[in-house]
């Protein structure tokens, strides 16, 4: 899919330290159509690539509307966007992609932890009231984005933790029906809660640093391993406390990659021999069980060799 430029054409503050920014096409030509949990990788001026998630209305093919969290201790794209973006500036963008989509269920449970809530908003909002609920945890309320336009909808807990303390995860899915779809995006400790307490149909999507990429000196290996790159006809080591994208890269300098944290996919490549250790948030169990193919920015290898299709 190849990159297209668009231009911003408004920026509002959406809560305390967060940004929305619209989107639109320079000539006012109809955006390419998303369903609810697509996102955008966006290529910032200075040449970052970065991953949000479109939180405004599928149904509008004028704009797309993204919800940016000032970090100041991430890797410098949310900085970038909050300092230097502001109306008229180009962004290149591919996609949208959808990692996140919503399955048919008849009851759904979303959970939101800060600005995981905006893949989640417009699947609520293309969802029949009663069907689904929201709980909505965040720093403080006015740190919560989009809280007025969620106020107005049935099935809606806002739980800010200044006022009301951590999300009740126990009570919420101790009563769950267990054919409810849980939906889940926030940062890796809500992740991490939901997964341990809900054994029903689970969808998470992770942002920010995910503990994989620990997994970087101590894969389940432990140590190093050999990587064979096949159609490059070379084969590199990967020493415990480098990633195996790193000792890609020396090879193959070209080889496409984005999150450098597991989640964006990327990355995938295909295995052809060895058996990949999947530390991403990509691929679902079948995937990882078969193997066929693995995120090389956090994976690693089980045994002392791995083939892949590079
Ligand atoms: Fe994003 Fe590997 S670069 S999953």
């Amino acid at each position: 899919m190849s990159v297209f430029r668009l231009t911003v054409r408004s920026v509002v503050r959406e809560a305390e330290g967060v940004l929305g920014l619209l989107l639109a096409d320079p000539g006012g030509a109809d955006l390419p159509r998303w369903e609810p949990g697509a996102h955008l990788e966006v290529t910032l001026p200075s040449g970052a690539v970065r991953h949000y998630s479109l939180c405004g209305d599928p149904g509008d093919r004028g704009a797309y509307r993204l919800g940016v969290l000032r970090e100041p201790a991430g890797r410098g794209g949310s900085e970038e966007v909050h300092a230097s973006v502001g109306p008229g500036t180009v962004l290149g963008v591919r996609g949208p992609f959808n990692r996140f989509p919503l399955v048919p269920a008849e009851r759904y449970l979303f959970v939101a932890g800060g600005i995981g809530i905006t893949p989640l908003l417009p699947m609520v909002r293309s969802l029949p009231p009663g069907s689904w609920s929201l709980l909505y945890g965040g720093r403080s309320l006015a740190s919560m984005a989009y809280r007025e336009e969620l106020a107005g909808l049935p099935g809606v807990t806002l739980v800010p933790q200044d006022t009301e303390g951590l999300l009740d995860l126990d009570a919420v899915l101790g009563e769950l029906p267990p054919a409810t779809a849980v939906y889940c995006c926030g940062p890796e400790g809500l992740l991490r809660a939901v997964e341990e307490r809900w054994e029903g149909p689970l969808h998470t999507e992770r942002f920010g640093a995910s503990p994989v990429s620990d997994s970087r000196g101590s894969g389940g290996s432990g140590g190093g391993f050999e990587v064979e790159l096949r159609r490059s006809g070379r084969t590199v080591r990967v020493e415990p406390g480098r990633s195996l994208l790193d000792a890609v890269r020396e090879v193959v300098p070209g080889v496409a990659y984005s999150c450098e944290e597991g989640w964006c996919g990327t990355c995938e490549t295909k295995v052809l021999a060895g058996t990949p250790e999947h530390h991403d948030s990509v691929l679902g169990e079948e995937e990882r069980a078969a193997g066929a193919s693995m995120m090389i920015c956090v994976g690693r290898s089980r045994g002392p060799r791995l083939t892949l299709d590079l």
